[in-house]
């Protein structure tokens, strides 16, 4: 594809192992500001994965940049706002939790976000591209390189085993070494003994597990997930938490969450909630909920191991 869609160097480190011609994988992996995980920066010896502190303002630009944006949706004879006028900016290495009432925008905004739309005005700039004026065929390239999805109903196809489920975002990017990066990323979320199980063989948790590790394949510097936890128990979404809160710290993963669980969105720093399409709090959680503590404390699951 001859579209280029690089993003200028100043904007970013460099990765050594990037390719530099094609829209393979882009592992532009996020970089976070300080190097070491945090506890290591604060001079604490405790290593729980943490969701990691913004940038301070004006170190960086933001990853996502949203401004005035709006969404209309014509159906027949009727419009539907469903975003009016959203401004948000998130930083590199950010774990946000996004909460608001149900037809509120939310999947909309994740959506636009995640270039599988684009606004009906307004400015979205994510990595410095703006995307508004993409065409379909650049908007997916840049979707390919940066973004992960992850949906409340997992999406997965029914008859495959986990391994080829997570190799299929390298097939569609003819990447090299699928079956390699499909094990590593199943280990990575804890399912390195289910690579051949098919979703009707897994619990609601390792299949949320398995749509992670296909959406983390492609090493993408930003994981959306639209209501992750939604058809999930108590423990397996604190679980998801816990990858989330690992994924973000160890690998400095930006991730952007939609929850109506109060709970489950102060696992986060920044807690972003939207109402009739625009977004009307931004909230910072002092104290954020170590997912590790909390399923310290949950009953051991009788599991199938
Ligand atoms: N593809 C679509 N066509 C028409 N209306 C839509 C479409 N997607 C969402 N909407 C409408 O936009 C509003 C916001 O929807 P959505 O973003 O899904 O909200 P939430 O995820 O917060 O529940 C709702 O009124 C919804 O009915
Ligand atoms: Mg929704």
């Amino acid at each position: 594809m001859a579209v280029n869609l690089r993003i200028p160097r100043r904007q970013r480190p460099r990765q050594d192992d990037e390719p530099t011609h094609d829209g393979v994988a882009t592992p532009l992996v996020a970089t976070p500001v300080t190097a070491g995980p945090v506890a290591e920066r604060n001079g604490k010896t405790d290593t729980a994965p943490r969701p990691s502190p913004a940038p301070e303002a004006g170190t960086e630009p933001p990853v996502i940049r949203i401004r005035g944006v709006t969404k209309v949706y014509h159906l027949g004879e009727t419009t539907v706002h469903a975003l009016r006028g959203a401004d948000l900016d998130v930083y590199r290495g950010e774990l946000v939790a996004i909460m608001g009432p149900s037809g509120s925008g939310k999947s909309t905004l994740m959506n636009m976000i995640g270039c599988l739309d684009q606004p009906s005005s307004g400015t979205y700039e994510l990595d410095g591209i703006e995307t508004s004026t993409l065409s379909g065929d650049a908007l997916a390239d840049v979707r390919n390189r940066k973004i992960g999805f992850v949906f409340q109903s997992f999406n997965l196809l029914p008859r495959t085993p986990a391994v080829e489920q997570v190799e299929l975002p390298l097939v569609y990017a003819g990447a090299r070494d699928r079956r390699p990066r499909a094990v590593a990323a199943l280990e990575a979320v804890g399912l390195g003994n289910r690579l051949g199980h098919r979703p009707a063989e897994m619990s609601g948790g390792q299949q949320q597990r398995v749509a992670i590790a296909r959406a983390l394949v492609t090493e993408p510097a930003i994981i959306l997930a639209d209501e992750p936890t939604g058809n999930l128990d108590t423990r397996s979404s604190e679980e998801i938490m816990e990858l989330f809160q690992t994924l973000n710290q160890e690998r400095g993963i930006t991730i952007l969450f939609v929850t109506h669980e109060p709970d489950i969105a102060e696992h986060t720093r920044r807690v972003v909630h939207i109402r009739d399409g625009r977004i009307y709090r931004d909230e910072s959680v002092a104290k954020p909920v170590l997912a590790t503590d909390v399923l310290a404390t949950l009953p051991s699951e009788e599991d199938d191991e």
